[in-house]
């Protein structure tokens, strides 16, 4: 069958998938190109109908701003998915593509389920060409399974696939979808390929410079993603290696790290030594990719990168282990407060956030644990729903501290940083400690309030004799 539209309207765009990436994106390319028609879609009608109300699904500093100017004018949420893949040619996938927790590969490999359903729902609906993006993360030659599956009727449409994938890092999304370092645009080599590309270029030209869009093979674009998450996990897992031998040592891993970080070679980013580093996506992308090397026999560059998982597991534990030894060997019967819910401050999104494996832990240690957090208490009571034990929710960071034994602060909300420890300190019970799993108290301070204060990677400050 020969379409009816064998040519790509350029200027109406579907974005599959209205998550913390396709939400955010979609409203910046709504708003930098005004002559573009951008239609986000999800199957899930409670999170559309949040994207079309006052109250986001997701938040994200500017993002409420952003979407009040654009939508209804040429942005548009909606969960007419078949339809949205008839009128759009240009079609973004950004459905979530969690680790697999069944069969082949489970904890390791990446889900697909949602991305082949995907594939497939393209298929059966496209009545034109159609360009076909990947957002998501995936692992290396997805784009070939979906060209295969869109390629296996010969029906007329041609579709081609390209991999553009998402560096925005939550919480500083807006700012980093209007300044990225790079936008990167992997496609075939060939002539089709390279057009279909382009007409990704042209988007983004409209406010990136040109030189900070690079295209490249579709393979490199998909590793490229994998890796730079990998990286990135990986300075944090090596800070926080020698945090643990900072405490043993006497140094303070905030001054090794400025000292390291000013070699120009090295750089100063991703070396704050914490708890953990959480997030959708690090823990996955370097299981993704330690599934990937295992698969080509790889074993030894496989093990490298499982390293740095490991050493986030580690960390965490570490941390509970110094607070049970921190409060005489028992954390049964007392109340913990944990400051900060979410995997990093700026958000409400608390995958993979350390304090969830840090709460589930105090809990079975049979401590009473309250939670505070500016905008993640929602997701909290999801993620621990179920757990046996004693559990509060109070926003209030003095409400939620008050007749506690010790405080953890496992998010770096800036609001921590200037609360009223004195105040805090009078209503907690004593010896009142602080865990400290961000370094970002003062600590002689709280000391000096009458705190034991036990940072990540200094030595602690204690008010007992040694
Ligand atoms: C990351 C990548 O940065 C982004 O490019 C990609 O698109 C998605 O994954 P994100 O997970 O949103 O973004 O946040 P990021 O700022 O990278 O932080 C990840 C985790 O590392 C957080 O838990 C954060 O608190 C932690 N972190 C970060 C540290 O523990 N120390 C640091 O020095 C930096
Ligand atoms: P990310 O952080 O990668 O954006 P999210 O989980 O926030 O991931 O968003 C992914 C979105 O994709 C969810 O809102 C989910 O409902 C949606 N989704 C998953 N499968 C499909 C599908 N087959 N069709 C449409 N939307 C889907």
């Amino acid at each position: 069958m020969k379409t009816n539209r064998d040519v790509v309207n350029k200027k109406n765009i579907l974005c599959i998938g209205a998550g913390y990436v396709g939400g955010p994106t979609m409203a910046m390319i709504a708003a930098k190109c005004p002559d573009y028609r951008v239609t986000v879609v999800d199957i899930n009608t409670q999170r559309i109908a949040a994207w079309n109300s006052a109250n986001l699904p997701i938040y994200e500093p500017g993002l409420d701003e952003l979407v009040r100017t654009v939508r209804g004018r040429n942005l548009f949420f909606s969960t007419d998915i078949d339809g949205g893949i008839r009128d759009n040619d240009i079609i973004f996938v950004s459905v979530n593509t969690p680790t697999k927790t069944f069969g082949a590969g489970a904890g390791m490999a990446a889900d697909l389920q949602y991305w082949e359903k995907t594939a497939r729902q393209i298929l059966e609906n496209s009545i034109s060409n159609k360009v076909v993006i990947e957002k998501s993360t995936l692992p290396v030659k997805t784009a070939l399974a979906m060209e295969r599956i869109l390629n296996s009727q010969p029906n007329g449409i041609s579709f081609d696939v390209l991999s553009n994938p998402e560096f925005l890092a939550e919480g500083s999304a807006i700012h980093d979808l209007e300044n990225p370092d790079r936008i990167l645009i992997g496609s075939r080599e060939t002539e089709r390929g390279r057009s279909a590309r382009n007409s990704i270029v042209e988007i983004y030209a409209r406010w990136i410079p040109r030189d900070r869009i690079i295209t490249t093979n579709i393979w490199s674009s998909e590793l490229s993603k994998l890796v730079s998450n990998a990286f990135l996990a990986q300075r944090i897992s090596s800070i926080n290696a020698i945090s643990a031998l900072c405490e043993k040592t006497e140094a303070d891993v905030t001054e090794v790290a400025r000292a390291v970080g000013m070699d120009s070679r090295i750089g100063a980013k991703f070396l704050n030594a914490s708890v953990g580093f959480g997030g959708s996506c690090f823990k996955k992308d370097i299981l993704n990719l330690v599934y990937l090397c295992r698969f080509y026999g790889l074993e030894e560059v496989a093990d490298y990168w499982d390293s740095v998982v490991n050493i986030n597991a580690y960390q965490q534990e570490r941390f509970i282990m110094n607070m049970m030894t921190a409060m005489f060997n028992t954390l049964a019967g007392k109340r913990i407060c944990i400051f900060g819910f979410a995997f990093k401050a700026n958000t409400g999104d608390t995958r993979e956030s350390p304090a969830i494996f840090i709460a589930k832990r105090l809990l079975e240690e049979h401590a009473e644990v309250v939670i505070s957090d500016p905008k993640a208490l929602d997701n909290a009571r999801i993620d621990l729903s179920g757990r046996a034990g004693v559990l509060d929710y109070r926003e209030d960071p003095y409400e939620a501290a008050a007749g506690c034994h010790a405080i953890a602060v496992m998010t770096e909300w800036d609001i921590y940083r200037t609360l009223d420890y004195e105040r805090i300190y009078r209503e907690m019970a004593k010896p009142a400690f602080i865990f400290d799993g961000r370094n970002i108290l003062d600590h002689a301070a709280c000391f000096r309030i009458g705190f034991n204060v036990y940072p990540i990677g200094k030595p602690s400050l204690t008010h007992f004799e040694s």
